[in-house]
């Protein structure tokens, strides 16, 4: 062969190499571009989350095992829609999956501010006791109108408090202070008028500037979200209070779902069972990891809440629970404190505790530790 030739060989063989890259799944499997299905799936967070990795995992699985003839692009941060933007961006097809939290959809459905009630669970046990159950199907059973076709709970553990301006140990000590917190849960807003201070629904991509600015004083999140956002930095005080359970709803355009093969359906809900398993270790295992973090920084003064305060907070917070109750539906309300009964009263042969006082008829169990 000519030197010319073997030159023209070259040319012929990298651009087959660099044309026929997009065509070819990741088994080598040859995939028709016109065939290829594309899945923009948007979120709000750092890469380095519990949602963050597992949208990523996720990602890599898919495309793995449906020979690369489905591409799920992910896009994290808010780069691509914000809070108060992605749910309309899903509904009309702009993006097919986003995972916003549980609260986020009370704009849809006030029955998802049930999950932002304040200590309504003790620990995970009980949330996914909860999620993975009756109620996390009727919770489900509510986007049905709105074109959107749920697929998994994820995880991102319970929310603690930070601010600017003091410790935060007894209820008291939150009077006359600005919170900002998720937009469109009424219950959140009102959990810290509870306390003696206001909250503003602000995105979740305008927290940390808001903080900085010192244009409220403080906000309530997980370790991973105050770590990676670098919320710390901003926010001298930290009170380990796990005073809220914070969970993502993994969701798809439903018109988008009806509209694929069952076999690539199959393999996206096999896939997303998978997915949400190793996405709640990974919660636990972030949330610990990015507290010690926080911790080792020097920058923060952390207390953590001991049980008499415990009960102090969950006192101020009673009458949330009367107030929502006709809002988000006795029916919910009741199926989680029956739950809670239950569970507790097998793990301790009793029942007792705050929620019972102020719910006699629910006959509730008692208050125990959340984990992070
Ligand atoms: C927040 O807005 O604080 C969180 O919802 C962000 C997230 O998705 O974890």
């Amino acid at each position: 062969m000519t030197g010319r030739a073997r030159w023209i060989l070259v040319l012929a063989v990298s651009f087959l190499l660099i044309t026929g890259c997009d065509q070819r799944g990741p088994d080598g499997e040859q995939v028709d571009p016109k065939e290829k299905i594309v899945i923009k799936f948007s979120h709000v967070v750092a890469e380095d989350t519990p949602k963050g990795q597992a949208a990523r995992r996720f990602a890599r699985l898919v495309q793995q095992r449906t020979g690369g003839r489905v591409e799920v692009q992910v896009f994290p941060n808010s780069t691509l829609y914000k809070d108060g933007e992605e749910m309309d961006a899903l509904q009309q097809g702009a993006v097919q999956m986003i995972a916003p939290t549980t609260s986020k959809l009370s704009c849809l459905a006030p029955q998802w501010q049930l999950l932002d009630l304040p200590y309504l669970f003790e620990n995970k046990e009980q949330v996914y006791q909860a999620l993975d159950g009756e109620i996390g199907k009727k919770l489900f059973a509510t986007l049905e109108p709105h074109n959107i076709h749920p697929l998994a709970f994820w995880d991102n553990g319970f929310k603690h408090m930070t601010n600017s301006k003091r410790p935060l140990v007894h209820p008291r000590d939150f009077a006359g202070l600005t919170f900002r917190v998720m937009i469109n849960s009424r219950v959140l807003e009102e959990q810290f008028r509870c306390l003696g201070a206001r909250a503003t629904g602000l995105p979740f991509s305008d927290v940390y500037s808001t903080l900085a600015a010192r244009q409220v004083d403080g906000q309530e999140n997980t370790m991973s979200n105050i770590y990676s956002q670098r919320f710390y930095e901003v926010q001298p005080y930290l009170t380990v209070s796990n005073h809220g359970y914070m969970g993502y709803v993994v969701l798809t355009n439903a018109a988008f779902w009806r509209s694929l093969p069952p076999d690539i359906r199959k393999i996206i809900e096999e896939t997303m069972t998978e997915v949400t398993l190793w996405e709640r270790e990974q919660a636990a295992s972030l949330n610990e990891k990015n507290f010690k973090q926080i911790e080792s920084s020097g920058k923060v003064k952390i207390h953590t809440l001991t049980p008499p305060e415990r009960i102090e907070w969950q006192a101020a917070f009673t009458p949330l629970y009367r107030q929502f109750k006709p809002v988000i539906g006795n029916e919910l309300v009741e199926a989680v404190l029956r739950m809670k009964n239950y569970s507790s009263s097998v793990s301790r042969g009793h029942a007792t505790g705050w929620l019972f006082k102020q719910f006699p008829e629910s006959n509730t169990g008692g208050v125990r530790a959340g984990k992070l």
